[in-house]
């Protein structure tokens, strides 16, 4: 327990030097925002009262960054409960932190784009948290988009807009990693309930999956101090 603590001291350290060695431009097209370590705490314990009792956890997350869910699920659920965890991240610096950070925890972590990866053909996950990346179709070029639509089309069956964010591919092609009854909790921008260009993620929630609740939480103390 003590180890964890000093190991996610460290991770909140090491995340706020990497996070200053990027402008807020970078930061913005590589979807860089960490998740506060209350909030992933709270999507944990959020997991762990919806978890099938005993059952131990393969777990996955597929833009892992430093690794605040694999913190968070080390603290709500104990590492005994834990069989396997795997992360992927696109950023060498992001990747090499979280694998240096965790590797004597048994955290498998992989330097690469999650939406080229093969999803395993064997063992897949039954508990799937992420904060995917929130880049703008703006900043994807038209080659990249074609081949994330190609890709969900192939894997999902569902046709995405070209307008979509890259949170809708890494939503849809998600389903290929998860085991059946496996619990998946996402974290992204609530637009795609109201745009057009959501109907992808509308239609993957109401069809391939059973929607266990949307929450919109905005809680406060008033006033200000
Ligand atoms: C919103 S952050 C979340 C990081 C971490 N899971 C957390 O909750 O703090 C998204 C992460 O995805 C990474 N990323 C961006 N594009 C990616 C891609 N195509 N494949 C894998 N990771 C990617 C970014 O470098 C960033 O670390």
């Amino acid at each position: 327990m003590t180890d964890l603590l000093s190991i996610e001291e460290r991770r909140l350290s090491e995340q706020e030097r990497l996070d200053r060695l990027r402008s807020a431009d970078e930061r913005n097209e590589w979807g860089q925002f960490a998740t506060p370590p209350p909030l992933a705490v709270d999507i944990l314990r959020l997991a762990q009262t919806l978890w099938n009792g005993n059952e131990r956890v393969r777990f996955m997350d597929p833009a892992i960054g430093t690794g605040s869910f694999y913190s968070a699920l080390l603290k709500v659920f104990g590492s005994e409960q834990v069989a396997a965890a795997h992360g992927i991240e696109l950023d060498p610096l992001f990747a090499e932190m979280a694998a240096s950070l965790w590797e004597k925890t048994g955290l498998s972590v992989a330097n690469a784009d999650f939406t080229t990866q093969r999803p395993p053909q064997n063992t897949k996950y039954n508990l799937l948290i992420s904060n995917p990346p929130y880049v703008r179709h703006h900043h994807m070029t038209a080659e990249y988009k074609a081949a994330l639509k190609r890709s969900v089309l192939e894997r999902v069956g569902i046709r995405t807009s070209g307008l979509a964010g890259l949170y809708t591919s890494f939503l849809l092609l998600c389903d290929s990693w998860l085991e059946p009854g496996a619990l998946s909790i996402w974290l992204i921008p609530s637009e795609f309930m109201d745009v057009n260009y959501g109907d992808a993620v509308r239609e993957y929630l109401t069809s391939k999956v059973d929607l266990l609740r949307i929450s919109s939480l905005l809680p406060f103390r008033y006033p200000v101090l």
